[in-house]
């Protein structure tokens, strides 16, 4: 037991530095939270645009977040956004980014192509001893993992959106990732102040699998014309509890995210009807329509 104990705490006392690839939707999060929790945080991004992004959706929530926490005092609120802020730096080169990294978390487009040709890099670029993480919502973390010499330190660590609220992180294991590793996202996830459960490398894991099918058939649904967008979303809001409906959710999610999505779970299961991706949404996100961060999706956004 102390020797279980002891590699747990020496795992936890490495992660002091984490790399974020990607600081969209998500990976702004990931650092934010990160950050919030006393560790230091670096962004890589494709420039300098992107960073100034990432730092302005971060100063955003942090301001939110800070409101709550110190409700009646507006100074140690300032205190908590600036101290925060301090500990996140942005930068635009992998190698630069990961060269100290304990912990990289990958969060860029949902392509494995994309994503291969990153971890190939960040493998030769961070130290042996760094953990890698990829925040993938559908794709198979295993055959991520596959072009990377370390496959006993590669896992899932996939958030919720929006991450600063979302209590769950859903830790995703393969059979190549060693317990040593396994422990220390663990510990990792909870030292962020999220609450961890534990997946096998299925598509969706345990979230997405269910919820992903399900508003696709809310959109299919749509399409029939059965009932109107906002209908359906009113009905799932007040008929089932949600806290959005599936297609405020959808434009909430980005809609080129979540045909990602579903055109590679069609692909390996064709089969399957609830993989199928509509039309409605394959339409819209050849407008560019992504939904609540470009302005417009199923709905209009100022
Ligand atoms: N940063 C910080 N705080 C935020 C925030 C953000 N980005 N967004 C919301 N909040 C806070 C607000 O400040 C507010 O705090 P208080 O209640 O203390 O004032 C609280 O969250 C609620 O926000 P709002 O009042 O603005 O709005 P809301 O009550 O409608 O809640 C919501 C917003 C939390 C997003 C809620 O609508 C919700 O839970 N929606 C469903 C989200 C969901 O299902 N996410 C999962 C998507 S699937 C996914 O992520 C996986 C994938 O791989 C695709
Ligand atoms: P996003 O489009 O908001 O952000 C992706 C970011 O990655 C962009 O800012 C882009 O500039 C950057 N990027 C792309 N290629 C890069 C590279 N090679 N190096 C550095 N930066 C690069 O997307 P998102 O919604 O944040 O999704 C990111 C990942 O998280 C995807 O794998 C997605 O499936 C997953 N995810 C998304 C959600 C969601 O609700 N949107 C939830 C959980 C997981």
């Amino acid at each position: 037991i102390m020797k279980r104990c002891l590699s747990t705490s020496n795992a936890l006392n490495v992660i002091k530095n984490v790399t974020i690839i990607g600081g969209g939707l998500m990976g702004s999060g990931i650092a934010q939270v990160t950050a919030q929790s006393g560790q230091n945080v670096t962004i890589v991004e494709v420039n300098d645009g992107a960073i100034k992004t990432a730092e302005k959706r971060i100063s955003d929530s942090l301001v939110r977040v800070g409101k709550k926490l110190y409700k009646d005092n507006p100074q140690e609120a300032e205190k908590f956004v600036q101290g925060t802020k301090s500990k996140v730096r942005g930068v635009t080169d992998v190698g630069e980014g990961v060269k100290n990294a304990d912990l990289v978390i990958e969060a860029i487009v949902e392509n494995i192509d994309v994503k291969h040709k990153l971890f190939k890099q960040i493998d030769t670029l961070a130290p042996p001893s760094a953990l890698l993480a990829s925040n993938t919502s559908s794709l198979s973390i295993r055959d991520i993992a596959s072009v990377t010499n370390r496959k006993d330190k590669f896992g899932g660590l996939h958030f919720f959106n929006p991450v600063p609220v979302m209590k769950l992180l859903e830790v995703v294991t393969t059979p190549e990732l060693s317990e040593e590793s396994y422990k220390s996202f663990m510990e990792w996830g909870k030292s962020v102040g999220k609450v961890c459960v534990t997946c096998k490398d299925t598509p969706g894991f345990v979230v997405n699998r269910l919820l992903v099918p399900y508003m696709a058939e809310a959109l299919r649904m749509y399409e029939r014309g059965d009932a109107s967008a906002k209908d359906i979303d009113i009905a799932m809001k007040l008929g089932a509890g949600y806290p959005m409906g599936p297609i405020e959710l959808v434009d909430y999610v980005g809609l080129d995210t979540t045909l990602f999505i579903i055109e590679g779970w069609h692909k390996k299961f064709p089969d399957n009807p609830l993989f199928v991706p509509p039309e409605s949404l394959k339409k819209l996100v050849a407008e560019k329509k992504f939904g609540v961060k470009s302005g417009e999706g199923y709905y209009k956004y100022d």
